[in-house]
């Protein structure tokens, strides 16, 4: 197997705690498959250089194989002024410098957790969907304005950036696509529905869509997320929904994320470098203590196996490793129980 460049961005709170682990995992699976280099992101980078990412950081990421990435974030370095530098402006550069278009979050709780999930088992069993969010433009990226007593913040999509993150998610269907807007109001949602109805009828017939505004996705998601098989929706409904449907799985410490730039087969020369990461934040207030929940983290790592390098068998090794340790038993504390990071990374290790 050729060596794979992967950089390494632990990145604030929790984010260290998890991120050694995973490289520990990552090289058990595949011996030597892998040469990790490390760099500063978030809160870190500003203390170090004043700045969220660094030139020489999105570069390094650019002409790797694939980042995997910690989390960013933490009470030190929140503000409300706009002059100065925000941990979360690192990982927004990072997507949009390096085009990550398409965020991937799977939710599929697994049946060990199903009474760890706030909703009772019988609304959640069997539910797999994937949140297929767009993730370089709309409102996260629009011009923004502010003076003393007036703020705003420019919501833009084109027909070409919703039509290729529609593309993804019909091709990921299994079933059925539901596409997710806010038509009844907003411009950019209709916009939205004509292009996805456009695609579906010229590429993806064969696939069942349905448009549901996000406010009634917001309920059905918790009501009956069974229904869904592939969610398609813009940058900021696609944030809020995916952190809901994360507690389908009993704990935001269990889902992850691939965010691709490009339809290219992951070893294609040009294929763009994706960025995996689990979808919670760097836990300030666990921070340091050894006891945060590394199985977000280590999905995104089977994520980076499947989709950034097309290692089929060794991403299912690492999910399946996963579920086996929860049907053992394993717990963190997120989940009710009292599992080191340390235990719950020996615990994963046995399995695999
Ligand atoms: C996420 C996070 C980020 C986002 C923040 C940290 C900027 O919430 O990846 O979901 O809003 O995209
Ligand atoms: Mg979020």
């Amino acid at each position: 197997m050729a060596t794979r460049r992967v950089i390494l961005l632990p990145g604030d709170g929790i984010g260290p705690e998890i991120a050694a682990p995973t490289v520990e995992l990552l090289d058990a699976v595949a011996p030597a498959a892998f040469e990790f280099e490390e760099h500063l992101v978030g809160g870190a980078s500003i203390d170090a250089h004043g700045t969220p990412l660094t030139d020489e950081t999105l570069a390094a990421c650019r002409a790797a194989d694939a980042v995997l990435l910690g989390a960013v974030g933490g009470p030190r370095w929140d503000t409300t002024d706009p002059s100065r530098p925000r941990p979360e402006q690192g990982l927004l550069a990072l997507r949009k410098g390096l085009g990550l278009f398409a965020n991937l979050r799977p939710v599929r709780p697994v049946p060990a957790l199903y009474d760890a999930s706030p909703l009772r088992r019988e609304v959640i069993e069997g539910t797999s969907l994937l949140v297929v969010r767009e993730l370089t433009g709309g409102i996260y990226f629009g011009e923004k304005t502010r003076t003393e007593d007036m703020a705003s913040d420019d919501c833009v999509y084109t027909r070409a950036e919703i039509e290729r993150i529609a593309r993804v998610a019909f091709r990921a269907a299994r079933s059925k696509v539901t596409s997710v807007d806010k038509a009844n109001v907003l411009e950019t949602s209709r916009l939205w529905r004509e292009v996805v109805l456009d695609l579906h009828a010229r590429e993806f017939p064969e696939v069942e869509l349905e448009h549901v505004l996000v406010d009634n996705a917001a309920m059905r998601l918790v009501a009956a997320p069974r229904d869904f098989d592939v969610i398609v929706t813009e940058n900021m409904f696609g944030d809020i929904l995916s952190d809901e449907a994360a507690m389908l799985t009993g704990s935001l410490g269990m889902l992850p994320s691939a965010s691709l730039g490009n339809e290219l087969p992951p070893n294609h020369p040009d294929s763009t470098p994706g960025v995996f990461e689990p979808v919670h934040g760097s836990a300030p207030d666990i921070a340091g203590r050894g006891i945060a929940n590394p199985l977000a983290m280590f999905l995104s790592a089977a994520l980076m196996l499947r989709h950034g390098f097309g290692l089929e068998d060794e991403a299912a090794a690492i999910e399946s490793a996963v579920d086996r340790a929860l049907a053992d038993g394993l717990r963190t504390p997120d989940l009710g129980g009292d599992a080191t990071t340390a235990q719950a990374t020996r615990a994963v290790l046995q399995h695999l």
